[in-house]
């Protein structure tokens, strides 16, 4: 019988077990399992543990708070911030290319993250205690699927997992290694994680990175973090949080059309709305949306976001359209 009480204190034994009075090191990316695994580590032992957030300025509106203000409110985990947000623009200059982008993405956060990480453990040295454990959200899934390869476990492992290197001076600490992602929200819930991290939805590593077709900038991100928070909060809104596996919404950066809008005529970006319904991302339909709800969430962001004239539907299947467009 299956209760997050009990698996809680379960782990919070095996992790004292593991890791003794040593120090470690946990990343935060925003989503769920770096959120619950390191709470859990943080309820076994306390201040031993600093977590890390790089903020590679990709992030949708309010989760940089979400995560210093919410998070660290809830459990007390001593946070550093990275604030890295010139450094990857400056690195995702002049690229349009998908790959290209996710690549850059990755090696800027593996810096990011090193430099922080060389920081903290010049300090805990000082202090007479290395940092030798290093907090991994990998779940169940996540295990199984590394063992055959498949498409979502090469997502995971070269994208994901917040991309950390593999760092062979650490030990990892995996207290999410036998669940599932039910079970790792309920855990969360129990901690008395906040809502809003507990029930994200899944987001690529790479971010609003890959939700601009087209060259990344500080502008556009502007504009696509806008129409997001739009289109998320209508959906919330209205009750559909739990119909939806997720829903890119994503900024046609080199398209533009013409308008018609206050005094004139405009020439502005199409957003895409890309919600889908799904069980495990390989496979995904479109998900059929209330018109009221398309209506409602179309009109407020041609109103309320600049540049943005035209808001369309992605009626497609995967296959053959992934769910994100790039
Ligand atoms: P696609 O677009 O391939 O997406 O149908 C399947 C699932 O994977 C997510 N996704 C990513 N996650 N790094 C990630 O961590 C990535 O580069 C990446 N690309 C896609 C996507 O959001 C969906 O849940």
């Amino acid at each position: 019988d299956w209760n997050s009480g009990n698996v809680i204190a379960e782990q919070v034994e095996k992790i004292r077990a593991q890791v003794g009075s040593g120090r470690v090191l946990s990343a935060l990316s925003g989503g769920v399992d770096s959120a619950v695994s390191t709470a859990l580590v943080h309820e076994a032992v306390g201040d031993q543990l600093v977590a890390v957030f790089v903020d590679h300025g990709l992030l949708r509106k309010g989760e940089r708070e979400q995560v210093e203000q919410d998070y660290v409110a809830s459990t007390g985990v001593r946070l550093v911030t990275v604030d890295a947000r010139e450094q990857f623009l400056t690195a995702l200059a002049g690229v349009s290319d998908p790959e290209q982008k996710r690549k850059i993405i990755g090696r800027e956060f593996i810096r990011s993250f090193e430099k922080a990480q060389a920081d903290l453990i010049a300090e805990a040295e000082a202090e007479g205690e290395p940092i030798r454990f290093l907090v991994q959200g990998t779940l169940y899934p996540d295990v199984v699927e590394s063992g055959g390869g498949s498409g979502t476990a090469n997502i995971k492992s070269h994208h994901n997992v917040g991309g950390l290197p593999e760092d062979l001076q650490f030990e990892l600490v995996e207290p999410l290694r036998t669940l599932f992602k039910d079970e790792v929200r309920a855990i969360g819930r129990e901690l008395g994680l906040p809502e809003v991290i507990v029930s994200r939805q899944p987001f690529p590593g790479p971010g609003l990175g890959i939700r601009i077709v087209g060259e990344v900038t500080a502008d556009r991100l502007e504009i696509l973090r806008d129409a997001d928070a739009v289109a998320r909060e209508e959906l919330t809104k209205a009750g559909l949080d739990g119909d939806i596996w997720q829903c890119p919404v994503v900024l046609l950066a080199d398209v533009r059309s013409v308008g018609v809008q206050g005094d004139g005529r405009t020439y502005g970006h199409p957003i895409v709305l890309r919600p889908v319904s799904s069980e495990d991302a390989m496979t995904a339909d479109w998900t059929r949306l209330p018109y009221d709800v398309l209506s409602k969430i179309s009109n407020r962001i041609t109103n309320e976001v600049r540049d943005i004239n035209r808001v369309v539907l992605d009626v497609t299947s995967k296959p053959p359209g992934t769910i994100e467009w790039e």
